[in-house]
């Protein structure tokens, strides 16, 4: 991989790749990111000048298509993650990581080994007392899936519960876990409550607790917010989504998988491109770039051509831990500014060590949703509100029917102090109101 030596790019560097941020301030960051000029350049490069298919023909341009597809996953795979590209399996989004896994985990590979066709061993093999654990903070993407997977193999699913600012505690999973445990999937970052989880020691418990427990954790607000390393943190699974924190386009996602496992996994789309042949009566998948099994059909290469793209600025251009640290400082900012404020509910960790870059909150009086359109209408602030797709957590927070949900703020690196600034004032203001 090529390694770019350049001056890390300043904040209004960033800013002047992103227009909206002239016109709106931005803090939508937790549904997706704009993508910068720099990363709309890369895709319009591949759709003007060598707009051909990947993995398939081989004349120049389609080549160079699948050259640059390759490096796009490549520098994806070692940047956000630190993993190996053929660990990486390219996504729509965090959302298809899931689903893929829940298929794997209901389904036997069938694929052609040693010149036979039949159904490989299955993942886990399920028995009625075995269990899945998740937990009450997940996103839909992370929680429907394994319910609809339990029901269907008839078997019960724990559901962890936070402390009350929104913290999963390794301690919690050390009673829960047991020698039944099958599957355990939670998150890296929360959506709606901003919380960076200890996962590293969670996932140490696990696996101390039962070795064959399998690990999914749900990264969408993590790679690209804040360095990840993924043979460190000792997960099976790892989901993320390419359009928030790495700044890439919609469309692109992807999915870590333990090289071991990947090849044992059941593939839950078939397809041109994912095999080295194909008869009449059976198929064998190749097996050259195990995560590639996974591209069947002509994938979303502009997409991820943009995603590579994406994980060289945020990465190296711009650098993780300034990233991390920079949404950090803007977020203690903002709660400065509004802790006292009379009337406001705030719904982040109390301990500064578990806050990321995202606030969420209410104000006595109003529905959440209201007073998100009267930031974007008086001061063109744009945030989310509503229950970000976490149902079962507002039910927990008691605030789906008194609010409506809760009010998000995620920043990024580009955000300013500013930006802050203002939105502390239209939310005094508002409290006015
Ligand atoms: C924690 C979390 N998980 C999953 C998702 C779903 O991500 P995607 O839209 O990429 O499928 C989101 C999106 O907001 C999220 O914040």
């Amino acid at each position: 991989m090529t390694n770019i030596c350049v001056n890390k790019l300043s904040v209004e560097e960033v800013r002047e790749h992103i227009p909206l941020t002239n016109e709106y301030i931005y803090v939508d960051n937790g549904s997706t990111t704009p993508v910068p000029i720099p990363i709309m350049e890369a895709m319009n490069e591949y759709l003007l000048e060598y707009c051909t298919n990947v993995g398939r023909g081989g004349y120049n341009l389609a080549v160079e298509a699948t050259k640059n597809f390759d490096l796009a996953r490549e520098y994806a795979a070692e940047l956000l993650l630190n993993c190996k590209m053929e660990e990486l399996i390219f996504t729509r989004n965090l959302t298809h990581a899931s689903n893929i896994v829940a298929y794997a985990l209901e389904h036997q590979p069938l694929d052609r080994v040693n010149g036979m066709f039949e159904y490989g061993k299955p993942l886990i093999k399920w028995e009625k007392s075995d269990k899945i654990i998740t937990t009450v903070m997940e996103h839909h993407a992370n929680f429907m899936p394994w319910l609809r997977l339990s029901k269907n193999l008839g078997i019960e699913m724990n559901i962890i519960e936070p402390t009350r600012d929104g913290i999963l505690l390794p301690e919690t999973f050390l009673e829960i876990v047991d020698e039944n445990t099958k599957f355990v999937a939670f998150q890296h970052v929360s959506n709606s409550m901003g919380t960076i989880h200890p996962v590293k020691e969670i996932i140490k418990t696990i696996k101390e607790k039962n070795p064959s427990a399998l690990v999914y954790i749900d990264g969408s607000q993590g790679p690209g917010h804040l360095p990840v390393d993924i043979y460190d943190l000792g997960c099976d699974f790892y989901g993320f989504s390419g359009h928030k924190g790495p700044l890439g386009p919609p469309g692109t996602g992807g999915l870590f998988v333990k090289e071991d496992i990947l090849m044992k996994m059941a593939v839950m789309e078939l397809g041109g491109g994912i095999v080295s042949d194909v008869t009449l009566n059976d198929w064998e998948l190749q097996s050259e770039v195990p995560s590639k099994r996974f591209d069947a059909g002509t994938p979303n290469i502009v997409g991820f051509i943009g995603l590579g793209r994406a994980a060289r600025y945020v990465a190296q251009e711009i650098g993780l831990k300034a990233i991390k640290e920079r949404e950090h400082l803007l977020t203690e900012r903002l709660l400065d500014g509004i802790r006292n404020i009379k009337n406001i509910h705030i719904y982040v960790p109390e301990d500064s060590a578990y806050i990321g870059g995202t606030v969420t909150f209410n104000i006595d009086g109003w529905k959440c949703s209201e007073l998100s359109l009267k930031l974007a209408k008086d001061w063109n602030i744009l945030t989310r509100a509503g229950h970000h797709c976490t149902i079962p957590l507002m039910r927990f927070l008691n605030v789906l029917d008194k609010f409506g949900g809760h009010i998000r703020v995620t920043f990024h690196y580009f955000n300013t102090e500013e930006e802050v600034d203002t939105i502390i004032a239209a939310i005094k203001a508002c409290n006015k109101a």
